[in-house]
């Protein structure tokens, strides 16, 4: 006899169905495990955009405002929210969903939770890190490199962890296409966490302040946003916007041209032809639009349960958006005297494109992988949704009116498109909170392996 083997009087040895129920339970714990890491990763995502991201971004604006110009602002401010809203809210939220879903989509149950738990702690500590540097300007010279280095590593760690959960019963063989624009968007992350942690080093070496010169600024801004931001948005759309929207199938022939054609747009950037590529950035836009086939008639019902019917809408929104987004971005390359068609052409894409999208596609699928809960306030989706983009439109429509000096009155728009966006923003936490605290979990009543449907 082995020793530690355990010896079961016969009439107490565990029956099947005993032992289906010991494996259900540890399967239920272990979901419960990577539920509580989910939603660590979505609440510090939730906070870094509403206080460093946010209030921030509305602070800025305010000062840009009462002083009637942005070259009179900070540019270490500017760049601290830029750094709080993509890193800090949305680089969480893809950790997080990332964790959670990949390898149950993969067919294994053993993700390495505590690995992904010193992911989080580096994660956030390293944009943490960022905010104490820009803002406050405590040892930068030490803390900028730092924070860089920590965004990278817990990103390699991130990338390896979920691309080594190879499918168990996969008899496709070949990644479908949805996967190939995730993992390009994931290289452009990659790309610009090295481009960071490149420039942080520099800048502790030889600037006198943490902020990058306009020029890198830019470039490192178009790699941030088409690079990385837009082809994530792109990934996730082809994967689950068939079946949201009930739209056609996704065309892959014009999903893998829009990709290069924008990816192309990043490259000529970085080598320094800015204007040239914003025309890849509409083009790049128009072909997506039509490989999703997101203005097309739908060929079934949108999938709205749980979540408000303008769901579709706001949706199609968003992709309008991108396109406002692409143009202006022609229009800064051949007008811009002020940084302010730059400003709305950004703030269209991140405000217009990546919020609306994380706002619809966010409240759509938080809850269902918090242990299944369910939206806490469909009401307050719709508000928040409505807020944001009367804010997005006043921003959006202003701000080059402003800057440019074509309208005086425009300068008096700013801030109350901020609070409407502030608004809109606050109410999308206060929901995902809401789910959080005070929904109750159905997992025990669902089956283990959470699908949208
Ligand atoms: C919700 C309210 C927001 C407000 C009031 C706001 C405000 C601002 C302001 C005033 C600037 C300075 C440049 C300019 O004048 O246009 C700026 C830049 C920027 N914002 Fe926002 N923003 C908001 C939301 C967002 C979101 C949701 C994101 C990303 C997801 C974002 C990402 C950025 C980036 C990347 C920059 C460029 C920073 C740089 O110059 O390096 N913002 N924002």
């Amino acid at each position: 006899m082995e020793t530690g083997q355990t010896i079961w009087p016969a009439e107490s040895q565990p029956t099947a169905a005993a032992t289906r129920v010991e494996t259900m339970r540890m399967a239920q714990a272990r979901e419960a495990a990577l539920s509580r890491l989910f939603m660590a990763y979505i609440s510090t995502g939730l906070v870094f955009m509403l206080l460093p991201g946010t209030f921030l971004g509305v602070w800025n604006l305010l000062q840009i405002s009462g002083r009637e110009s942005v070259a009179l602002v900070s540019p270490a401010w500017l760049q601290a929210h830029g750094h709080a809203q993509v890193f800090g809210w949305i680089g969480s939220f893809i950790f997080g969903i990332g964790f959670y879903s990949i390898p149950k989509f993969r067919g294994t149950m053993k993700p390495a939770l505590g690995t992904a738990w010193v992911c989080w702690a580096m994660w956030t500590i390293g944009v943490a890190a960022r905010w104490m540097a820009n803002i406050y300007l405590v040892q930068w010279r030490l803390l900028l490199p730092l924070s860089a280095a920590l965004e990278l590593t817990a990103f390699l760690i991130f990338f390896r962890m979920v691309s080594q959960h190879q499918p168990e019963t996969s008899g496709k063989g070949r990644l479908e296409p949805w996967v190939w624009v995730v993992i390009s968007a994931s290289v452009g992350l990659m790309l610009t966490l090295i481009a960071n942690l490149a420039a942080c080093i520099y800048l502790a070496l030889r600037n006198e302040s943490p902020a990058l010169s306009h020029i890198l600024d830019q470039r490192y801004l178009t790699l941030m946003t088409w690079g990385f931001l837009v082809p994530f948005v792109w990934g996730f759309s082809t994967k689950w916007m068939s079946l949201f929207l009930g739209l056609k199938p996704v065309r892959p022939r014009l999903l893998f041209s829009a990709l290069a054609v924008n990816f192309a747009g990043v490259a000529l950037t970085l080598m320094g032809w800015g204007a040239q590529a914003t025309v890849f950035f509409v083009v790049g836009t128009i072909l997506i639009i039509a490989a999703l086939r997101m203005f097309e008639p739908a060929r079934q019902e949108a999938k709205t349960r749980g979540v408000h019917p303008s769901f579709p809408f706001f949706v199609r929104m968003a992709y309008g958006w991108l396109l406002v987004a692409a143009l202006l971005g022609v229009g800064a390359a051949l007008w811009d005297s002020s940084g302010g068609i730059w400003g709305a052409s950004r703030h269209a894409l991140t405000v217009g494109f990546i919020a609306v999208m994380v706002l619809c596609v966010g409240q759509r699928i938080l809850p269902a992988f918090a242990s299944m809960r369910l939206l806490w306030s469909i009401r307050l989706m719709f508000i928040g949704l409505l807020l944001l983009t009367l804010g997005c439109a006043l921003r959006v429509s202003s701000e080059a009116l402003a800057y440019q000096d074509y309208a005086n009155w425009a300068w008096s728009v700013l801030p109350v498109s901020a609070f409407l966006e502030l608004a809109g923003i606050t109410a999308f936490a206060m929901n995902i909170f809401g789910t959080f605290i005070l929904e109750p979990s159905h997992a025990q009543k669902q089956p283990l392996v959470v699908r949208i449907k």
